[in-house]
């Protein structure tokens, strides 16, 4: 048995339960992998509140994690037990629904073609701190085709995403002049990440802003505002769904292990720094205040949880299931999975 995360209805932080769950078995392309960091992200409390995205009940909660290869199915190629591993496991299925075991759970299944191998020059909770978000920051710059030598107004420098696009801007794209928005208390930080310019928003108006900008990417969702900094062809990439301004373009991210893995150069040469919310991280019994913390909107790079409980694992598990059944992922006192279900994850 491990210990993990779930809820049953839709609802407030105060939904989640912290249950046992039979430990799951990989199939075919899976690693199991024991978790040893997580990182929230908006997207796991938006559905948790309404049925976006949906995945039947019990759902686990959860898309990031850093962790441990503690078993794997017949056909996996590119890792073995015992490696270190991060990434995001929350890709759609066919059906268009995501995993119901997610990263807030001990013990995890998750396509090998959706990890990379951690960097050695960075921590767990670091490297659990990145997948998500930064598929999402390179997705648009990928979306608005961005050019060398271009510059960048980033509407939210201090976020979960907005750290990364202010630092993959930099660092990574060649902008030659980055401009990110902030409040007062995080100027510095959002400097820090190697923005030329921040505007304090609560202090300047984008109308006052004389500069025009080759790109505007707004991680907030307030396009109907922010638009006018931009360049009347400029792209203007909005990764809040629906996107605020006839203008903008809603970009959305790539699940990928392989994209992961074009950053490794970025993150052991330091170029490219994981941030962590300063309030964190939090421990895994911490989850429902960290869920609280990352929903008041007002996070400071990423909400992590760490540490998880590290039990061996049993070994009367294995490393292969031989069925497609995966029931066993599921609190023994709730209700079987259908079949149909099985077949998704
Ligand atoms: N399309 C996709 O694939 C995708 C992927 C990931 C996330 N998203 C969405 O993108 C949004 C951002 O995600 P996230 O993980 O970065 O969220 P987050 O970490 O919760 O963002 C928090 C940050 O937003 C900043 N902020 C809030 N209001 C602001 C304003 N008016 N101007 C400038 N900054 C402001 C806050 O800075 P201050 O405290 O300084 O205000 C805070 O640092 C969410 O809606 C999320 O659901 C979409």
């Amino acid at each position: 048995m491990q210990k993990a995360w779930f809820y049953e209805e839709y609802g407030p932080k105060e939904v989640l339960k912290l249950g046992d769950f039979l430990i799951p078995s990989p199939l075919h392309n899976q690693l199991l992998v024991q978790v040893r960091a997580a990182a929230l992200n908006p997207i796991d409390f938006k559905r948790r509140q309404r049925p976006i995205f949906p995945s039947d009940f019990p759902t686990v909660p959860g898309c990031d994690m850093a962790g441990i290869v503690v078993g794997k199915g017949g056909g996996v190629t590119k890792f073995d037990i015992g490696d270190e591993v991060y990434g995001n496991i929350q890709d759609f299925n066919a059906e268009g629904k995501l995993k119901q075991l997610g990263t807030l759970a001990e013990f995890i299944v998750v396509e090998e073609s959706l990890v990379a191998t951690k960097p050695k020059n960075i921590s767990f909770e670091e490297a659990a701190s990145l997948p998500l978000a930064v598929q999402t920051a390179v997705e648009g710059f990928k979306t608005a085709g961005f050019k060398e030598g271009q510059t960048v107004f980033v509407v939210g420098g201090a976020g979960g995403v907005g750290t990364l696009v202010v630092q993959l801007a930099k660092h990574m794209y060649g902008a030659s002049h980055v401009v990110a928005t902030c409040s007062t208390p995080k100027v510095e930080f959002v400097k820090s990440l190697g923005a030329d310019e921040v505007v304090d928003y609560t202090k300047t108006r984008y109308e006052d802003i004389e500069e025009k900008y080759d790109f505007l990417y707004d991680t907030i969702g307030d396009c109907k505002n922010s638009f006018v900094v931009a360049k009347d062809e400029a792209p203007i990439v909005d990764i809040t769904w629906p996107p605020s301004h006839p203008r903008a373009v809603y970009s959305s991210l790539t699940v990928s292990g392989d994209d992961l893995e074009k950053l490794r150069p970025y993150l052991e040469s330091g170029k490219l720094k994981a941030l962590i919310d300063p309030t964190g991280p939090y421990t895994f019994g911490d989850v429902i205040e960290a869920f609280r913390h990352l929903e008041t909107g007002r996070a400071k790079g990423k909400v992590v949880i760490f540490p998880f409980p590290s039990h061996h694992l049993p070994s009367c598990v294995p490393s292969e299931s031989k069925n497609k059944i995966t029931s066993e992922m599921f609190p023994q006192k709730l209700s079987a999975p259908s079949p149909t279900l099985n077949a998704v994850e």
